[in-house]
């Protein structure tokens, strides 16, 4: 049946600036790295978009190996893009990465112009776009010199491909090279952040963290994994449910990696959420947004319903001084 978007799709949601740019990015994100490949139906994809869409969610999330296999979440993509998404192209903004392998040979990975600017084309014809809102560079590559990479970059911008340019998974020491050696803004960059992996706020030397190089040169954060995969939504309390990302696609959530100690943690920050009357998901992305150099907390979903739910964490009650203190003793 024919798409029409909620009238009411904009009274939800919370709209914050990118960085010193002109870009409102929505509060929360949806990502497509899961549930949108070839073991997904076709139907569960699409009312996961759909519920984004009618709930705020302007901004979806890509990237060329995304699947599995790698491409095939832009493939879905396309096939959404053209059924549903053409009349709604301007209310969106769609982004894409390359850095991972994706292809055979030299020229399918890391940080080439050659692979940047190939891939980005790959991309816009798998997803039936002609151009995206934001095109990445998905993590650093030590071995292309800085200029290459981010002159592919410039380059892509120029070309129209993309209307805005970021990076993914640089330290605060990479960051601020790329910015240098970027001959225009860097609108964002996408780390991982959530309440069990706070490696942002850590100091290096020379830059301190990567969230003061974010603040001083008015680069906007969308953070990755707000909810570290699903951990932090309760849901591993009690053993690991059937129908749960550890036991349908464990990848990068293996059932062994969520120890006692982890669950212990998790335990406490659960009763914390229960306390402040919201669940262990909602209070997990009120709390990277709490900090306004996070632009966007970017989730992934294998349901609607959870959609609905994380949206609702906008409405949570303002962190204490002592919730705060209280979840940075327990995180330890
Ligand atoms: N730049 C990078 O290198 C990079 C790397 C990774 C991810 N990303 C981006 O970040 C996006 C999000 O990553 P992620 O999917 O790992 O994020 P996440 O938000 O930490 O985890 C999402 C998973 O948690 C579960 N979940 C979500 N809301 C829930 C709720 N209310 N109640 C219960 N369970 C809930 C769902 O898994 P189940 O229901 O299946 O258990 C869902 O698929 C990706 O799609 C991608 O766009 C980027």
């Amino acid at each position: 049946m024919d798409y029409i978007a909620s009238e009411n799709r904009y009274d939800k949601m919370q709209y914050r600036r990118c960085g010193k740019s002109g870009l409102m990015l929505p509060a929360i994100s949806l990502g497509l790295w899961h549930n949108f490949g070839d073991i997904t139906p076709f139907g569960v994809q699409q009312s996961l978009l759909r519920t984004a869409f009618d709930n705020g969610i302007t901004h979806f999330d890509l990237a060329n190996n995304y699947g599995p296999p790698y491409g095939e979440a832009e493939r879905n993509f396309g096939i959404h893009m053209q059924r549903d998404w053409k009349p709604y192209r301007d209310e969106l903004v769609i982004s894409t990465k390359a850095g991972y392998d994706m292809w055979k040979g030299p020229y399918g990975d890391h940080g080439s112009r050659k692979y940047l600017i190939a891939s980005l084309d790959q991309s816009l014809k798998r997803m039936n776009v002609d151009y995206v809102d934001i095109f990445y560079h998905h993590r650093p590559d030590p071995d292309t010199p800085i200029e290459e990479t981010m002159g592919a970059l410039e380059q892509i911008l120029r070309s129209g491909k993309a209307l805005y340019v970021g990076i993914s998974n640089y330290n605060a020491q990479q960051t601020k090279a790329a910015i240098d050696a970027l001959g225009t803004h860097l609108l964002i960059h996408q780390p991982s952040y959530s309440m069990l992996n706070r490696h942002i706020e850590k100091p290096m030397e020379g830059t301190g963290s990567l969230t003061d190089v974010l603040r001083a040169e008015g680069v906007g954060c969308i953070c990755f994994a707000p909810l570290q995969n699903g951990l932090l939504t309760g849901k591993y309390l009690t053993g690991i449910p059937a129908d749960s990302r550890a036991a349908q696609d464990p990848r990068y959530l293996k059932p062994s990696s969520i120890t006692e100690e982890k669950l212990a943690v998790i335990s406490k920050l659960n009763d914390l959420a229960q306390a402040r009357g919201q669940k262990l998901a909602q209070m997990a992305l009120q709390w990277v947004l709490r900090d306004s150099v996070v632009t966007s907390a970017l989730i992934g979903a294998s349901r609607p319903q959870q959609i609905i739910e994380n949206v609702e964490a906008l409405n949570g009650p303002a962190f204490t001084e002592e919730e705060l203190k209280l979840i940075d003793k327990i995180v330890g």
